[in-house]
């Protein structure tokens, strides 16, 4: 078990960055060169999913079409998800240079920004920022241009392919994968969609080399994370850490000494209740999170936690599928009945062998993961469930 990873770490956020001598470097690299050192940083992609971005890349680079797209997701909507705000607002150059460098590995002359629609305060800057940006590109003729495309609001369009159709104009409904981006993505072209704050550690890398990244984190987790620490905290705020660290130690930094339960990842990831908070690893060895960390303390409902989870899934299905357009409804009326008394207790593994249905057949990763926290917080807060 891990005892010493709760550090602070300054890689995303320090300024004191030589960033054209960083793309420069890059651009020296082979393409082959660029992926290989990726690869060897072991970084894993920070939305959450943790898919190894060097694959992705190395992917999108093998496919022989020659229209290829570099996609920055910055649709942040995960419930208590705000690093990505705080990334685009501080160092907005460094996601441009992530997407050069990953448009010169997989051959791509365009790149594209997804922003949340609720992010649009952020547009002005970003487009001023991207001027700054075209310049150095001119300057070291490197042919690459990267476009901002506002969202409008629905959770659902950070779903990469609900994106890829919310980018081309049409409703934001997720398609079935595979095929997967790196062959289908943007326009239905070889795409690789990385998320901001993938893009800026891809930018590091190419900074201070793969092995110091490495030296960072655990074998199934390399690196630092960068967090959104919010709920019952006396701190809360944006703090980059190192993975490895057990929800105790996180809960030690920043909890308020009554802290019964934190959800890791947010409303779609997993509720640590505290008889494991010592045994239970932040990162993919043990519960992996796209940066979301909401405390409890002991005057919160889980009960109305869960409800409130539910009810936001319920809003933003995008009702394409049955299991999930039914199911989120069906789970959040269930755990009503149970807690009014119109159903015996027993009821709650009915709704969990539903969610368990839904997690099997529901068509994206929406409707898949409502179960994470449902079967979380049903079994270990059952009696705040009950009537
Ligand atoms: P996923 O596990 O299906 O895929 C992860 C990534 O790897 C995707 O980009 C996918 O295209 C790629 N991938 C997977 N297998 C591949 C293969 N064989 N070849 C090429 N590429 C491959 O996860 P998904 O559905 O994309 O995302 C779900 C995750 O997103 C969950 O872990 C959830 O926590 C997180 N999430 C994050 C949010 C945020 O605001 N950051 C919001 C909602 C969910
Ligand atoms: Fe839409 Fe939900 Fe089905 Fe995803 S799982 S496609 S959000 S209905």
């Amino acid at each position: 078990m891990s005892n010493n990873f709760l550090r602070r770490v300054d890689l995303i956020f320090d300024k004191d960055c030589d960033f054209k001598q960083v793309l420069q470097s890059a651009y020296q690299k082979s393409n082959d060169e660029i992926i290989n050192e990726l690869l060897e940083s072991g970084l894993k992609g920070r939305g959450g999913a943790g898919f190894p971005t060097a694959l992705k890349w190395k992917f999108t680079a093998e496919q022989p079409d020659p229209e290829k797209y570099v996609v920055c997701n910055a649709d942040e909507g995960e419930p208590g998800t705000f690093k990505d705000r705080e990334i685009l607002f501080q160092v907005p150059m460094k996601v441009f240079g992530g997407m050069a460098i990953c448009a010169k590995a997989i051959g791509a002359k365009e790149g594209y920004i997804y922003l949340r629609g609720e992010y649009r305060f952020l547009l002005k800057e970003l487009e001023s920022q991207l001027e700054v940006f075209h310049a150095l590109l001119d300057e070291m003729k490197i042919p690459f241009r990267i476009k901002i495309i506002m969202g409008s609001g629905a959770y659902i369009c950070g779903e990469e392919s609900a994106l890829f159709e919310s980018m081309e104009g049409d409703r934001g409904e997720p398609r079935n994968k595979p095929p997967y981006p790196t062959v289908s993505g943007f326009r239905k072209k070889p795409t690789v969609i990385n998320n901001v704050e993938t893009l800026v550690y891809s930018f590091m890398i190419f900074r201070y080399g793969a092995r110091k990244f490495k030296e960072l984190g655990t074998a199934d987790s390399r690196g630092s994370k960068v967090f959104s620490v919010s709920g019952d905290t006396p701190k809360p705020g944006i703090y980059e850490l190192e993975l490895g660290m057990t929800v105790e130690q996180f809960v030690e930094e920043f909890g308020d000494g009554d802290t019964k339960a934190v959800q890791v990842g947010g409303a779609s990831g997993f509720c640590v209740p505290r008889k494991k908070f010592k045994d239970t690893i932040i990162g993919f060895e043990g519960v992996p999170t796209g940066g979301s960390m909401m405390l409890f303390n002991s005057s919160r409902s889980m009960f109305n936690v869960l409800h409130n989870y539910l009810e936001f899934f319920e809003e933003e299905s995008c009702g394409q599928c049955t299991p999930c357009r039914v199911g989120c409804q069906q789970l959040k009326l269930g755990i009503e009945a149970v807690k009014k008394g119109e159903k015996h207790a027993n009821y709650l593994e009915q709704l969990q062998k539903l969610a368990q249905t839904m997690k099997i057949t529901a068509k994206c990763g929406l409707g898949q993961s409502v179960a994470n926290s449902f079967f979380s917080i049903v079994e270990n807060f059952k009696e705040e469930m009950i009537y």
